[in-house]
């Protein structure tokens, strides 16, 4: 129990908590959790964190990282008033190093401010998704964010060489500094890398920039059956380099084309797919028309210029936002690529069965194995209803996961929404292994309480 005295206490960093300021920090896109920060605190720099920590050590005040709010799993809502921690005072591109081609930066830098950087620099930073524009560094590497371009450039992870964190105990580490090389022991840098900021809050990162690609070219493809999907998948990847491999079903189309986009062709197939690959048009002609001649394709649609690659790309990354007023139920699953197929097959049944009258709404990143599906709420349902009906249908899709060695949270993190599944991918010894971690780092469990597992 707090004395008024320390109740009174506030770090030393700005702090705010009027009501409508913490309004704006109280939910993530995931929609589904009303926070209740107690404050937002705004640390402006690493000993402010510092400070900070110390202070919520001091005080036994829970901290809650917060990057863009752009998580869909509930990962940065204080559901508990503990005070969220905003990095959007932190947000400078500290220095650009041409010989290693890096770029250091404060973890409140956005994604998209890295990415245009880097393209100033004639160099490219890789990772990228939709919510390019709000998400944070420190928010992509506490979720170890992937994206649209894994199949090519990997996770957030393989783009890291330093780290800087504060610890629950306000001890400051410095990770790797950089290193390409280093066999010195635990890389403790890969334990803060998508540990959703329950071991230490990130402050800093060096990440390695790349030679930008040749320029892309982008083709959707319209498929009559989800088995079409990976057998189109290989032909494309056997002939072509691909960069990223997406797919979307008619309905997730459907839903975009009502936002304002633009059908690709006039022919309406169940199933979509997008490939991004290094310009060669004659190569994805030839491709298209084998596929086509034995029955895998119906339709296509080649990018002629860089803005008709932006719209048909628009069709794909303008799912999330043509769903979001109806708050789906969002599933961010994966299997191994290879069992993409069989695990199709047996949850296409699931889903069939278990949601008679559900709108159920499938994209993703299928050329890494993962899996987006969106749930609708049949018009008229009450939302605890539904979200029940729904708790349920993953839980049974935690167990065929579970069977096939799959994940339950793909990259979307599993802060409070994946938390009840956690267990069919990862196992009692593991778990408890990561509540051990935990209290290395944060002994008195200030950081992120209650996200992942409870202690
Ligand atoms: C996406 O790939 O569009 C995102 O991960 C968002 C989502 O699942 O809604
Ligand atoms: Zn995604």
């Amino acid at each position: 129990m707090r004395s008024n005295e320390a109740a009174r206490s506030k770090p030393a960093c700005v702090v705010v908590d009027a009501p409508e300021a913490l309004a704006r920090y109280a939910s993530d896109w995931t929609n589904e959790y009303a926070g209740q920060p107690s404050m937002v605190a705004l640390p402006a720099t690493v000993p402010e964190v510092v400070e900070l920590v110390q202070w919520a050590r001091r005080e036994h005040v829970g901290l809650v990282p917060s990057g863009g709010r752009t998580g869909l799993s509930g990962g940065a809502v204080a559901s508990n008033g503990e005070a969220v921690v905003s990095f959007e005072r932190m947000r400078r591109l500290i220095a650009f190093d041409a010989t290693e081609r890096s770029l250091r930066v404060e973890a409140g830098a956005v994604t998209q401010a890295v990415q245009e950087r880097a393209r100033a620099e004639g160099l490219f930073y890789p990772v990228d998704f939709a919510s390019r524009g709000s998400s944070q560094i420190g928010g992509n590497i506490a979720t170890n964010a992937g994206g649209i371009k894994v199949l090519r450039y990997g996770l957030t992870r393989n783009w890291v060489t330093a780290l800087k964190v504060v610890t629950g105990t306000g001890e400051l580490l410095d990770l790797n500094k950089g290193l390409i090389k280093n066999a010195t022991g635990y890389d403790l840098r890969h334990l803060f890398i998508g540990s959703e900021g329950t071991l230490g809050l990130v402050v800093e990162a060096t990440l390695q920039l790349t030679d930008p690609p040749p320029p892309q070219q982008v083709m959707v493809l319209g498929l009559p059956s989800l088995a079409a999907i990976m057998e189109v998948f290989a032909r494309l990847r056997g002939k072509l380099t691909l960069s990223a491999f997406e797919f979307f079903t008619e309905q997730a189309l459907t839903r975009v084309i009502h936002a304002g986009g633009r059908r690709p062709f006039d022919t309406h197939a169940p199933y979509y797919v997008l490939a991004e690959f290094d310009e060669d048009e004659a190569m994805a002609g030839q491709v298209f028309e084998a596929c086509h001649g034995e029955g895998l394709v119906e339709d296509g649609a080649i990018s002629q210029s860089g803005a008709q690659a932006m719209e048909l790309w628009r069709l794909r990354e303008g799912i999330t936002e043509s769903l979001s007023r109806y708050r789906p139920y969002k599933n961010d699953i994966a299997v191994r690529v290879a069992q993409v197929p069989a695990f199709l097959e047996r949850i296409d049944a699931l889903f069939e069965r278990e949601y008679p009258g559900f709108e159920v709404i499938w994209f993703g990143h299928i050329g890494d194995g993962n899996l987006h599906i969106s749930v609708l709420p049949p018009h008229g349902m009450p939302e605890d209803i539904f979200l029940e009906a729904c708790g349920h249908v993953t839980d049974q899709l935690g167990r065929v996961l579970a069977e096939f060695g799959g994940s339950i949270s793909a990259e979307h993190g599993v802060g409070l929404l994946k938390k009840p599944y956690l267990h069919y991918s990862r196992n009692v010894g593991e778990i408890e292994l990561m509540r051990q971690l935990k209290r290395v780092f944060d002994p008195t469990g200030i950081l992120n309480p209650g996200k992942i597992f409870d202690p």
